[in-house]
């Protein structure tokens, strides 16, 4: 008989294979939105193009418009031609669009399900997508409990007793707080069950963030470090320079920390900061995150451990940009914060002591993603004081974009007489290493849920833990008025760098 450790085992090497989609059916609320249009539409036809998909693959748009097939293809290829990874090709776009097919409507039109689930009966019958669909909701999280409703009355939730497939895909923001996530949660539980509800947190279709699990566990040199004992604290860092654009809607009264920190950022966290999965099945994976996430403790004094921004108007790059409070649809006396950043602890004993900074914040000083795991100072050195006067603290800096790639920084002997030691970096860039481009997350991710792999999703428990961590520091924000205002291009406001300079730390410039 196998023992348990070799099924794992066998289970894991299964999941190195290429994986290609079954036979099935993706219709996406939302096909005419930026995301789909720039996102989801291309990854598709990216999987495509790479042979990933199944030839029988069917695409359905549901949207109110008033459009006939042949608008909706214009419509895709549009949309493919501008944003697609990969080449055009002629005989995958014959292939791919064969099955392309579109349904006017809005959710509460019953009608407009109804020929809805027609639609998959007849893709079924005459494309061969055998009973399997997913439903993508690219739409604002108000409208889920009316199209979840919908799927149910109109049967296209039904997947006869497991015999085919049918799964919901749904994108952030899962619920406001705690509260609200677990009241999302239970409308979606009454027609879908958990293993087929993928919610997308797409920096985890990431490349670089994968790697993170990659560099961690499949190397020896870094482990041991890994740790209170040598980590004198961690940076994560999710930067971007424009502004909020034309998001007014989804973004004021959300703000940064809900929008990146609540999903993006605690789930680098859990990755950086979680024990070695016994394998990288889902639910393996997923229970070393739960665990960090439910270990994590937020400083007691959240004045001095914890900043808020909101941009305000000024040059950046040559251009002069408008305040938040002056950008389309914002209103004048908003609130929402553009720049959040806090302090988190991890009480394990790996972590213990161990400060996790985390920051997020639009209008910054440039576009990057980075894990900054910042070492102690040796705790001797035979040189002098003068000798080391240029060293900083050893440090392992995992780039997730834009440069994909890790830099390691430590001292080394400047050429010369003397003895003076200074920092000096070792890289490893993607782009460099591998001749192949790294995937977009959405290829990875779309492909994942239409396969029915789920190491990449977060779990329910996931959200709801993430809320718990975050839902004490978004009251306290409140209670204290608007954020501080901080210049566009900057690396946002004061008490930020309040925060860190109190403890003899600063932030890196990445
Ligand atoms: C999204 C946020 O999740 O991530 C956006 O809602 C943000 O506000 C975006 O701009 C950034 O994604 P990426 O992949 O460009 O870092």
């Amino acid at each position: 008989m196998e023992s348990t450790k070799q099924l794992s085992l066998r289970d894991s090497r299964d999941r190195r294979l290429p994986l290609i989609s079954p036979p099935c059916g993706l219709v996406i609320f939302g096909i005419t939105g930026d995301l789909a249009r720039k996102k989801l539409v291309p990854a598709l036809y990216d999987l495509a193009n790479r042979g990933l998909l199944h030839p029988a693959f069917a695409l359905t748009g549901f949207a109110r418009r008033d459009w006939d097939t042949g608008d909706f293809e214009d419509f895709i290829e549009k949309s493919v031609k501008e944003n697609a990874r990969t080449e055009w090709n002629e005989s995958t776009w014959k292939q791919f669009s064969s099955g392309l097919r579109f349904v006017a409507g809005s959710f509460d039109d019953e009608d407009a399900f109804d020929q809805l689930a027609q639609t998959v009966k007849e893709l079924d019958e005459n494309r061969g997508t055998g009973g399997n669909h997913a439903f993508y909701l690219s739409i604002p999280p108000n409208s889920f409990s009316t199209v979840v409703g919908q799927l149910a009355r109109s049967g296209l939730n039904d997947d006869r007793g497991n015999a085919q497939f049918r799964r919901i895909i749904i994108e952030k923001p899962f619920g406001h707080d705690l509260e609200s996530a677990q009241d999302l949660a239970k409308t979606l539980q009454e027609v879908f069950a958990e293993e087929d509800t993928f919610r997308i947190d797409h920096y985890l279709g990431k490349e670089t963030v994968q790697n993170i699990l990659a560099m961690r566990f499949a190397n020896i040199m870094f482990e041991p470090l890994w740790n209170s004992r040598y980590v004198d604290h961690v940076q994560i860092t999710m930067a971007e320079d424009v502004g909020i654009g034309s998001r007014a809607g989804y973004y004021d009264g959300v703000g940064a920390a809900r929008d990146v920190i609540q999903n993006h950022l605690l789930q680098l966290m859990a990755l950086t900061a979680m024990e070695e999965p016994v394998t990288f099945n889902p639910d393996d994976v997923r229970v070393e995150k739960e665990k960090v996430l439910s270990a994590v403790r937020l400083p007691e004094d959240l004045s001095t451990t914890t900043a808020t921004g909101q941009y305000s108007a000024g040059w950046q790059g040559g251009e002069y940009v408008r305040s938040f409070l002056e950008e389309d649809n914002i209103d004048p006396d908003s609130k929402t914060e553009t720049f959040a950043a806090m302090t988190l602890y991890v009480d394990t004993r790996r972590w213990a002591g161990v400060p996790f900074y985390l920051r997020t914040g639009k209008r910054l000083g440039k576009r990057v993603t980075e894990i900054a795991v910042v070492f102690k100072r040796a705790a001797h050195t035979p040189f002098d004081h003068e000798s080391t006067q240029e060293l900083g603290n050893n440090a392992l800096v995992i780039r997730v974009q834009p440069d994909e790639g890790m830099t390691i920084r430590f001292g080394s002997k400047v050429p010369g007489t003397e003895m003076r030691v200074r920092d000096v970096t070792m890289d490893f860039a993607y782009g460099h290493a591998f001749t192949e481009d790294s995937p977009q997350a959405y290829e990875r991710l779309l492909l994942d849920a239409i396969s029915g792999q789920s190491p990449l999703f977060p779990a329910q428990r996931e959200v709801e833990l993430s809320w718990q961590i975050l839902d004490p520091v978004l009251r306290y924000w409140e209670e204290q008025g608007s954020p501080e205002p901080y210049r566009p291009g900057t690396w946002g406001p004061k008490s930020a760098d309040d925060m860190l300079t109190k403890s003899g730390r600063t932030w890196r410039i990445p």
